[in-house]
């Protein structure tokens, strides 16, 4: 039998196949993770009618490529899509999910490829058991992951720490090989932390409370978009 988280992530897959698999589907993105590889067994498993054989499925990596492979799923790479072609339906998991659907990604190193395909598809889903959802980004998650080019690593980190993410720092790799760890293209991921992010709302909110009599802890919090778009400002960073 599955073990209870298993067979949460297993029901959050069943679900999301069922309600945004579209029938005849011409391209699908396919995330990366433990999640997705429930959200391509619920795809094996779609009646006959939806013809998943004529179905072309994009991967976010070498992970989920293996597991199109394993399943008989036909997969392209991405940059080989047809001009103009937009994927239907892009499947992912998520590390963190705020109440505004905002997620963190990149809790397993897969990141850009993930974000390219993503940006490139009429519709997201991301497919996340209830251990996920939390009001706010970084209540439980504990910081941002952040692919960036390997030449500019230290000075990204400097970066991110400006921005207040004290603990930023290059992701370790595990066990036999020393040093950072690698994406599928080669780049390294920066752990930043930056504590609980708002909301829009939260920011109006604060500033109210900030008027009166109680202060903030004097530590710089952020507006999720917000941060989103400074990181990306950083010369370096790829996702
Ligand atoms: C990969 O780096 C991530 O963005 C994954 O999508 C995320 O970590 C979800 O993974 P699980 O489904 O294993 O929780």
């Amino acid at each position: 039998p599955l073990d209870p988280i298993e067979s949460a992530k297993r029901s959050a897959a069943i679900r999301a196949v069922a309600d945004h698999f579209p029938p005849s589907a011409r391209y699908i993105g396919i995330g990366s993770g433990s999640t997705i590889v429930h959200v391509v067994d619920a795809i094996r498993a779609l009646p006959a009618s939806y013809n998943t054989a004529s179905t072309i499925f994009v991967p976010t990596g070498y992970q989920s490529r293996q597991t199109l492979y394993n399943a008989g799923l036909r997969d392209i790479k991405f940059d080989s899509l047809p001009r103009d072609t937009l994927i239907d339906v892009a499947f992912d998991g998520a590390d963190e999910v705020d109440e505004e659907l905002n997620c963190i990604k990149g809790g397993g190193a897969c990141l850009y490829q993930e974000k390219l395909v993503a940006t490139h598809a009429r519709k997201f889903v991301c497919v996340a058991d209830h251990r996920k959802l939390q009001a706010r980004l970084g209540s439980k998650w504990p910081s941002v992951p952040v692919e960036v080019e390997p030449l500019a690593a230290n000075t990204v980190v400097e970066q991110l720490r400006a921005l207040g993410s004290k603990g930023a720092k290059l992701r370790e790799g595990q066990m036999a090989k020393a040093g950072p760890i690698k994406t599928d293209q080669d780049n390294f991921i920066v752990d930043a932390p930056f504590g609980r992010l708002l909301l829009k709302g939260d920011v109006g909110r604060k500033e109210k409370l900030e008027d009166g009599e109680e202060k903030g802890t004097g530590e710089r919090e952020w507006e999720v978009e917000a941060l989103a778009k400074e990181i990306k400002l950083i010369e370096g960073v790829l996702s």
